[in-house]
């Protein structure tokens, strides 16, 4: 075993390890545990990207839908960005998007279209950060990376009461981790406190009573566990405005794309102006709330004309059957407006 002798670690992995034999969830980008198959690194590197900031939840029926329509990396290559803007809609985090494809088109171009298979190789795709080639790494290539998301961040911080406040407590948990990976299943105990992350160290209400690191965990019995690990001070978001215009004509409504770098780059949109400090004078026939990471944004729909002048007027755009608006791959931003806007006109 991996775990050195005499400390509270020695059989930290076999533990969890034996928990995920019995309890593992069944996701389709996995292998079951202690299998002697290998996951398909394709698979593995595409439901991590999907996974970043959101949950297995939100995520399958996108996993569903790509890996059929593009089941191998050289066939998402090959795919028009267009279309992989479209099929990302409502997931959010729209880089995301543009650095699947931009990764998928590097492997093909420069690795032959196989992912590189240690850390380091991952690490110098586009688009992958550290996260994304450790995970890779160790579920796809069996290499001992030290993978840390949030729910293995939760279950760390708990386990060692680590009280430093995120983001600076990322390098602590990193260090508690290391040690404990095991050389044999690496994929697998990754997986495995995330999965104990999602189902037993939740954040709220932790099923402490059956969670196999329970004897050693340092929060265990806390008034307080759910405060670990402890979250920096929320900043206050800025405000912004916008308008997005509803023009419509012969049963079509005019859609534009957004610019390709920036909030939503590359998806198709409502027209509109930039988004500023400045509420707008119109009221307009509908409204909708929206949080960004890094503000929150409120967005007025007005009935317009087509612009003659200003930025939009040049916006490569094209007329979209009202009938097959799901098909646009809005984002969840405009769908939500033009909802309003269905509501309002009954
Ligand atoms: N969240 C991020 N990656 C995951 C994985 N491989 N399995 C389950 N949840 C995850």
């Amino acid at each position: 075993m991996t775990a050195r002798s005499g400390t509270a670690a020695d059989d930290f992995a076999p533990r969890l390890l034996g928990w995920y034999d019995r309890a593992a969830r069944v996701l389709p980008w996995r292998v079951p545990p202690g299998s002697a198959a290998t996951p398909d690194p394709y698979r593995v590197w595409m439901a991590e990207v999907m996974l970043q900031q959101t949950t297995v939840a939100a995520v399958a029926g996108y996993f569903e839908r790509f890996t059929a329509r593009w089941p191998t990396v050289a066939d998402l290559a090959a795919a028009a960005d267009a279309d992989v803007m479209a099929a990302w809609a409502g997931l959010g985090y729209y880089a995301r998007a543009r650095n699947l494809l931009a990764c998928a088109r590097a492997i093909v171009a420069e690795h032959g279209g196989h992912f590189p298979d240690s850390e380091t190789g991952l690490r110098a795709l586009p688009g992958v950060g550290d996260y994304t080639a450790a995970a890779v790494a160790a579920i796809a290539f069996g290499r001992p990376a030290v993978v840390v998301d949030a729910n293995i961040e939760r279950v760390i911080a708990r386990h060692r009461l680590i009280e430093t406040p995120l983001p600076a407590a990322k390098r602590e948990i990193k260090a508690a981790l290391a040690p404990l990976v095991p050389t044999d299943r690496p994929g697998d105990f990754a997986q495995a406190l995330m999965d104990l992350g999602a189902t037993i160290c939740t954040p709220r209400s932790p099923a402490c009573a059956i969670c196999p690191l329970m004897a050693d965990c340092r929060a265990r019995g806390r008034a307080d566990i759910e405060r670990l690990p402890v979250k920096p001070p929320k900043k206050a978001k800025p405000q912004r405005y916008g308008i997005a215009h509803w023009i419509e004509r012969e049963g079509r409504v005019w859609l534009v794309r957004r610019p390709g770098k920036g909030m939503l780059g590359g998806m198709r949109a409502l027209p509109g102006g930039e988004w500023t400090g400045a509420p707008p004078v119109e009221s307009g026939v509908a409204r909708v709330d929206h949080g960004f990471t890094h503000f929150d944004l409120r967005l007025t729909l007005v009935r317009g004309e087509m612009p003659v002048q200003g930025p939009d007027a040049a916006a490569e755009g094209e007329w979209w059957p009202l009938s097959a608006l799901d098909a646009a791959g809005l984002p969840t931003l405009y769908r939500k407006l033009i909802d309003r806007l269905r509501e309002t006109d009954g």
